[in-house]
């Protein structure tokens, strides 16, 4: 039985029907928990995540949206660990590819809009200039296969009221992420090695939910936006090199504990791993734009909103 959020059981959960109703998938994981304390008023949260609720299990799926009868399903679960994913495929598949479409199915049979999270890995890197959604895919890894066939049994169930957010370099509080392994090794190391030739758009996940809810419940008088895929990221770019810089850079303005005297840009070759990253990953986000009227904050910005979050989250404890 997966467990009701809010503190409602349930049966609770059921008594209130004025508010609008909210399955999240893979609520445990980093990007959730940011949608979980961040959802507007008035939505009901119900939970679902490993080890009670198993997005491969389409039977369980269906029954569970079934039982809760979601007005909303927005789908954070996935097998995350890129380079895992080369190792186990097969798991990959199931969960980020498989997965997907089960909830598209329990989606039309309780006539729920479903929001799903996909990312940049499903596009080669080959391209230099900002990719559209409408671009040619071409993942270099098993993960990006997996996330793109994710999107393809989407397409498939013919659930027409869905929304796809494609998403880049995902940081934020309660997951393991780029920004907390550099504060980690700052506190650790006298010299860091980073990777400076694969460029992209880090996000906060502060900023994607906000995308999320100006998508599915927007607070304006036109109408809502067109149904399909939207690319979504902080806006702006940078490398995983500029990216460290900045971290470090900010880490000292917060006064966290910093021994790095020196990051060292490497090339991929110089750190190999055994999934292969887009080289180039920057998303055209004019779609969004358009469709809610909003512009994304400017990721070095976001940054230092989290950083400041953070900050006063420690002084709380
Ligand atoms: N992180 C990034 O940099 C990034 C970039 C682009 C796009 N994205 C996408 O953004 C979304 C959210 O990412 P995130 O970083 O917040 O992910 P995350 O922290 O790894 O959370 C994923 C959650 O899904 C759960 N899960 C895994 N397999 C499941 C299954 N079979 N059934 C039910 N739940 C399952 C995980 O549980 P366990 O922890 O127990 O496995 C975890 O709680 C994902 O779709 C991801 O592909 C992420």
């Amino acid at each position: 039985m997966a467990l009701i959020g809010n503190t409602m059981t349930n049966s609770t959960a059921h008594a209130d029907m004025t508010k609008r109703r909210l399955a999240l998938i893979g609520s445990k994981g980093m990007l959730a928990q940011m949608l979980c304390e961040s959802a507007p008023a008035g939505y009901v949260v119900g939970h679902y995540d490993l080890p009670d609720f198993n997005v491969t299990d389409s039977a369980q799926v269906l029954e569970e949206m079934q039982t809760f009868a979601p007005d909303l399903i927005v789908n954070c679960a996935a097998f995350t660990n890129v380079d895992g994913c080369e190792a186990q495929e097969s798991l990959a598949t199931r969960v980020n590819g498989d997965g997907p479409g089960y909830l598209a199915a329990a989606a039309e049979a309780v006539g729920a809009l479903l929001v799903h999270i996909s990312t940049d890995y499903v596009f080669s890197g080959d391209k230099k200039t900002p990719y559209l959604e409408t671009d040619q895919t071409g993942p270099l890894s098993a993960y990006g296969r997996s996330k793109l066939a994710g999107e393809h049994a989407i397409a498939a169930s013919g659930l027409e009221r869905h929304y796809i957010l494609r998403t880049s370099w995902l940081y934020g509080p309660g997951g393991a992420n780029f920004v907390e392994t550099i504060l980690r090794l700052a506190a650790e190391r006298e010299e860091l090695r980073i990777v400076a030739d694969q460029t992209g758009s880090p996000t906060y996940t502060g900023d994607l939910v906000q995308a999320i809810f100006n998508l599915v419940a927007p607070n304006r008088s036109c109408c809502a936006a067109p149904y399909g895929i939207y690319h979504f990221s902080n806006s702006g770019m940078c490398t995983w090199y500029e990216f460290a810089c900045e971290i470090i850079r900010l880490a000292h303005v917060y006064a966290l504990p910093v021994i790095t005297k020196q990051i060292h840009p490497i090339a991929t070759a110089d750190y190999p791993l055994p999934a292969h990253r887009p080289q180039w990953s920057v998303f055209d986000k004019s779609k969004y734009q358009q469709a809610t009227g909003i512009v994304e904050p400017e990721w070095a910005s976001s940054l230092n909103t989290y950083f400041a979050l953070r900050m006063q989250r420690s002084k709380e404890q």
